[in-house]
């Protein structure tokens, strides 16, 4: 049988959870409550990829600015900007787009709108990887889940016809045991990933999961992680317990 082919995310230990990482071409959802780690995830999926894999990228940013985004980044090492400026990667500020072209406050932007740019954008940079932060921002303006769907499954062709290697990040809410916050982001994805948090005792512990990877044997466990100075780091031979 032969093997499909892996695009290494580059944080410490996770590779090893997925075969080595994601399969080329697929959709992965990133899934986590607020401060989980997910734009960090993404962020160093970038930079790893950008940096030293020779796969130019795209990040998407809906709501926390660009800005914010590279000060994350920077204070954990990765120089977003340089990459900016050798052109190996692209930051799309939706929110800042929208400021600039006067479009109003109230006109919420769709998942399909973010669509034909993200194409001009992946072949004018030859872009490999792509990571939208957050697909929960692109969701707010649907007032039916048959429309979501519909344009959700019609981006995630797109971003597969344009062979990327796709995280779309999503807001968890705290306290609720669901992965899909709209009952179908699961079902159009090829992989899920969740970041996690729990209380023992006095503090917090994090943890990371793979429910769900098509074509790669993946353990199923709660491993423990955490945010260092050097972003998010995974102790594959601790399980929670
Ligand atoms: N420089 C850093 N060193 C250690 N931990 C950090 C650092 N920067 C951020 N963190 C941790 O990461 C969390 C935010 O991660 P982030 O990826 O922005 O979360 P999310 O996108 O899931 O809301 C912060 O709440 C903090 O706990
Ligand atoms: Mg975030």
């Amino acid at each position: 049988m032969s093997e499909i082919e892996r695009v290494p995310t580059g944080i410490k230990g996770f590779d090893d959870l997925v075969g080595g990482g994601f399969p080329r071409g697929s959709i992965i959802l990133v899934a986590g409550v607020a401060g989980a780690g997910k734009s960090i995830f993404g962020m160093q999926y970038l930079y790893y990829g950008a940096e030293f894999c020779g796969e130019p990228g795209i990040l998407i940013v809906v709501e926390e600015s660009a800005q914010s985004h590279r000060e994350t980044a920077r204070l954990l090492g990765m120089n977003f900007s340089r990459l900016e400026e050798e052109g190996k990667v692209v930051i799309l500020d939706i929110g800042a787009i929208r400021k600039k072209i006067g479009m109003e406050e109230s006109t919420i932007p769709g998942l399909w709108d973010i669509a034909e740019i993200v194409e001009k954008l992946t072949k004018k940079l030859s872009a490999k990887r792509l990571v939208i932060d957050s697909l929960t921002a692109l969701t707010f303006k649907y007032e039916s889940l048959a429309k979501m769907r519909i344009d959700m499954f019609r981006l995630f062709s797109k971003l597969k016809a344009l062979g990327l290697t796709s995280l779309v990040l999503t807001e968890l809410e705290e306290g609720k045991p669901s992965i899909s916050r709209y009952g179908m982001e699961d079902f159009l994805v090829d992989g899920i990933v969740i970041l996690g948090r729990e209380r023992v005792g006095s503090h917090y512990r994090r943890w990371i999961a793979v429910p769900k990877m098509r074509h790669t044997k993946h353990s199923l466990e709660l491993v423990l992680m955490d945010i260092t100075d050097e972003g998010i780091v995974v102790y594959k031979e601790a399980p929670m317990v």
